[in-house]
């Protein structure tokens, strides 16, 4: 039973969809039709879900009847299935204000003279571009024709041919995805390449060089990639997220184009969704720990087979901090894995809660029972459950039977906060820095050539009450190409009110998307009444160049 799904796939199983889309630019509108493929049945009613969909008609089926509108979960469509059918085609448009597209504006492109368009699934937005049953819990294939304008070529997430698509794996709703826009390809490697706008494509080329050996690196731990092209899409910089582990095609934020592969952790976790997410699947959204847990766990993996130990040991470090701010400001039935989410949109159970302390628990059970014993169990599930979804209990019966350990499961996965017996990162160039910067705090000058983002990350997070004025004449943090240190410069500059830092902050809030570097800016802003001026200002201002998503969210922060 998934409860963000009006679907009921107990009687009716969708197995396949056929697409057929015309996208319209000056409307903001996707229109065509949806062919849904079951098994034949005598069940008299399919119910998909949709939200702010336009249904003009359903083929095939003795009548329709588009339920009211739910603010979570959107309107059932409930169709009066013919007896013995086995396929129904409903012929349907968008919204323009459809909660899983962003439709932008050429200024709003890093080239300025296309428009741009591009979906984003997950959590239960698919039922705002397709009516279908939008449940992780079912799989299905699909096949798509797309039509666009002359030069704004389409891309979606699956096998391609043109403007013509397969998806021959079965794949949960929250994984189709689709974009169109002035877009060029470069290749990476035998079986990888990456789509960016023609002025970014040859820097994303560069970040990127490492996908391939990625691949090969989680091949050798835990079987074969199974997806058969591992393709990226940079994204204009209002894309939501880091990154979206659509199949066959990563959607990525141009943030993490740093110049220096700082940031390619990123590509590392949305490449390991190819096993944890895409081919074992968290059943409903309650365990989305299984999706995002075990998929930080294998990033951290390939990062540390790429770069080595210490580099995986100060992200890890990094994140734990930021695990235990986040934690601090959560209710306590949030700081559970499994997530309650009666009553809520999924979108609001992400926290770091699933991403951490679920990888938390996944390296606090390879310490008991060793890394190669780990591996060998890791591999085996991701065999055992391949194109399955399945729930925490699935996991803890499987887990139970296979490796017995004994790390307090239960209360890991059902109780608040981090158990004292987790593994606890540690990084020794962390403790230099920690040295450095108590230096630093001292009015000494200290030494900081090979530093890497982390370790200027760590110094700036570790930092009490420093001068502004003196770290940036002497370190250039406003001049920063990279988005997580100016993120992080930003943060501290509104937190000590530091004027000279606020033509920089509305640039940066004005061009960027990203929710994880909006949220805590808007947040921070937020705490004072000046701060709250300002925020509203830029706000106003940038409001309509953010994704849907990112909106929901500010608008929450700002009370609107
Ligand atoms: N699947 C998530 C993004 C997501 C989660 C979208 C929930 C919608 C609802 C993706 O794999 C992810 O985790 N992205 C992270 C980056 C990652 C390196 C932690 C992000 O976007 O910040
Ligand atoms: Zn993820």
């Amino acid at each position: 039973m998934d409860i963000h799904s009006f679907s009921r796939p107990g009687e009716i199983r969708v197995r396949h969809l056929s697409l057929d889309l015309d996208v319209d630019f000056d409307k903001h509108i996707l229109t065509g039709s949806a062919t849904l493929h079951f098994d034949a049945t005598s069940r008299p009613e399919l119910v998909l879900d949709t939200r702010d969909l336009d249904i003009r008609s359903v083929t095939n089926a003795a009548g329709f009847e588009l339920g009211p509108k739910d603010k979570i979960l959107g309107s059932p469509l409930r169709i009066a299935v013919t007896p013995g059918a086995s396929w129904v085609r409903v012929d349907y448009s968008t919204s323009p204000d459809a909660s899983g597209l962003q439709w932008l504006d050429p200024p709003q492109t890093a080239g300025k003279r296309q428009p741009f368009l591009y979906t984003q699934s997950q959590a239960i937005h698919a039922r705002s571009w397709i009516p279908l049953q939008d449940t992780p819990a079912v799989r299905i294939t699909y096949e798509a024709r797309v039509r666009t304008p002359e030069g704004l070529p389409a891309v979606m997430a699956a096998e391609r041919a043109g403007g013509h698509f397969r998806m021959t794996k079965p794949i949960p709703s929250y994984l189709i995805a689709l974009a169109a826009g002035d877009l060029e390809f470069r290749p990476l490697g035998g079986r990888s390449g990456v789509f960016a706008e023609p002025s970014v494509v040859a820097a994303a080329a560069s970040e990127f060089a490492d996908t391939e050996a990625m691949i090969r690196a989680v091949e050798e731990m835990y079987g074969p990639y199974r997806w058969g092209r591992y393709d990226l899409l940079v994204l204009p910089p209002s894309f939501p997220f880091g990154g979206m582990e659509n199949p066959c095609l990563t959607f990525a934020t141009p943030t993490i184009l740093a110049g220096d592969k700082s940031l390619v952790a990123l590509v590392a976790h949305e490449l390991a969704h190819s096993w944890s997410g895409n081919l074992v699947t968290n059943a409903t959204w309650s365990d989305f720990w299984l999706n995002e847990g075990f998929t930080v766990y294998l990033e951290g993996r390939i990062i540390e087979k790429l770069y080595g130990a210490e580099r995986q040991a100060m992200e890890a470090t990094l994140a734990r901090r930021e695990l235990d701010r986040e934690m601090e400001s959560l209710a306590e039935a949030d700081r559970v894995l499994h997530i309650p989410l009666e009553g809520r949109d999924p979108d609001d159970g992400c926290t770091l809660v699933p991403y951490e302390k679920g990888a938390l628990l996944l390296r606090t059970i390879e310490r008991e029972v060793g890394r190669d014993r780990f591996d060998a169990f890791l591999r085996c599930y991701f065999d055992h459950f391949a194109f399955q979804s399945i729930t925490t209990a699935d996991f803890l019966d499987y887990l139970r039977r296979e490796l017995p350990t004994s790390v307090p499961l239960e209360e890991w996965i059902y109780r608040p906060g981090i158990p004292p017996s987790a593994a606890e990162p540690h990084s020794d160039a962390f403790l230099r820095v920690d040295a450095a910067a108590a230096c630093w705090q001292r009015g000494e000058a200290i030494a900081t050539s090979g530093w890497t983002t982390h370790e200027w990350l760590h110094f700036l997070r570790t930092l009490q009450d420093p001068d502004l004025a003196r770290l940036d004449r002497e370190f250039q943090f406003s001049q920063t190409g990279n988005s997580e240190i100016l993120c992080q410069w930003l943060l501290m500059a509104v937190r000590a009110q530091y004027d000279p830092a606020w033509p920089l902050l509305e640039t940066f809030l004005c061009s960027v998307g990203r929710r994880k570097f909006l949220k805590p800016l808007y947040a921070e802003l937020l705490k004072t009444s000046e701060g709250g001026e300002r925020a509203r200002q830029i706000y106003a201002k940038a409001r309509s160049s953010y994704h849907p998503i990112a909106q929901r969210t500010l608008d929450a922060m700002m009370g609107r």
